[in-house]
């Protein structure tokens, strides 16, 4: 079966170690659907695994790939929900079963020609979203509603910091953002992709580190130790970060001092529900909200698009077709 994978691990060198080509019919328990796929995004989940942040050299080779939508054998269109997790393990939410897993982790990835998964995680796809679209929203998106939606503490009209600009995430929360009714300012390093944050909706963008003109209810954070005290400087008193990432590294000093004195909350995410996962379509198909796409590429240029998202040359989702 043709398929993209992780052939090794190699921190510093991660393109060198992905794998184009055929592997043999991976191993999955019996009672799992098959779907083939149509449509698979990226994440920079992937770079991890290549990287060893998110798979062991034991595991290797397995198939990258959270993130897919396409057809089962009796022709019903689906898009995956890529937490394999047992809501009961978690009272009632899989992201909290202390077992649960993404597609790539333990079980073979979605970005190749079929992937295998529990019946349970098969969602249709609205008929209003193509599968290139659908297949942007079971990561980033979900990640990016779950944030604002359940996890910051905001309301409409509230005014929440996404840092990062072109990144899957922090374009799926300016996006999300707008369409749950709150005001989103931008950081971004780069001039271009502030000037590009705005086109795609957000109210306000600033140079990474800049001083904002007002104190914002929420950051939404994924970049990690290089805009970590910009974003506890940037909330007032009371307010929220929620992190679900630290591309840029893990440990930032925690300014206690600050924490504590304004009485701020640090609240992690990660992933969704497979309810959130529904709300998040629902919203898409009523809204006629659609995920920003990068570019769509062929799975056999799978080293193209990792490549960009290593190096974080991206604004939007990249996605691969078989
Ligand atoms: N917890 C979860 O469930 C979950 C789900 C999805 C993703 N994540 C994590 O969230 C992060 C983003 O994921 P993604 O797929 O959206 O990745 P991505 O597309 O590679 O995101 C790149 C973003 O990071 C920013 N960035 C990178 N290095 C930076 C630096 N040194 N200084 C400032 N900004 C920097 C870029 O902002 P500029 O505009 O400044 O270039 C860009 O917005 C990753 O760490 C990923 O593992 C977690």
């Amino acid at each position: 079966m043709f398929a993209v994978y992780a052939a090794g691990i190699d921190r510093e060198n991660p393109l060198s170690v992905l794998g184009v080509g055929d592997l043999p019919e991976p191993e999955t328990p019996d009672d799992w659907v098959t779907v083939h796929v149509r449509a698979a995004s990226l994440n920079h989940h992937d770079v991890w695994a290549l990287k060893g942040q998110a798979l062991k050299a034991e595991q290797v080779p397995m198939i990258l790939g959270t993130d897919a939508a396409g057809v089962t054998d009796d022709g019903r269109e689906v898009v995956i929900h890529a937490v394999l997790g047992d809501p009961e393990a978690g009272g009632g939410d899989e992201t909290l079963d202390p077992g649960r897993t993404l597609l790539s982790e333990r079980y073979p990835g979605t970005i190749a020609e079929r992937v295998r998964v529990p019946a349970r995680n098969l969602v249709d796809k609205p008929a209003e979203l193509t599968f290139e679209e659908a297949s942007c929203l079971p990561t980033a998106y979900l990640t990016a509603y779950r944030m604002i939606h359940t996890r910051s503490g905001t309301a409409e009209g509230d005014t929440i910091l996404v840092q990062g600009a072109g990144g899957g995430v922090a374009t799926a929360l300016i996006v999300l953002g707008k369409a749950l009714g709150r005001t989103v300012w931008v950081t971004s390093r780069d001039e271009d992709k502030r000037a590009w944050a705005l086109e795609i909706g957000a109210d306000a963008a600033f140079e990474s580190g800049a001083r904002l003109p007002g104190k914002v209810d929420a950051v939404m954070e994924t970049v990690g130790e290089a805009t970590w005290s910009h974003s506890l400087r940037s909330l007032r008193p009371g307010g929220r970060i929620v992190v679900s990432g630290a591309t840029s590294g893990p440990n930032p000093p925690a300014d206690l001092n600050r924490v504590f004195f304004l009485q701020l909350s640090v609240v992690g995410s990660t992933m969704g529900t497979i309810g959130e996962f529904r709300e998040l379509l629902d919203l898409m198909a009523r809204t006629g909200l659609r995920p920003v796409i990068d570019r769509v590429l062929p799975m056999d240029q799978a080293a193209e698009a990792i490549g960009a998202l290593a190096s974080g040359d991206v604004r939007g989702k990249l996605v691969l077709t078989p």
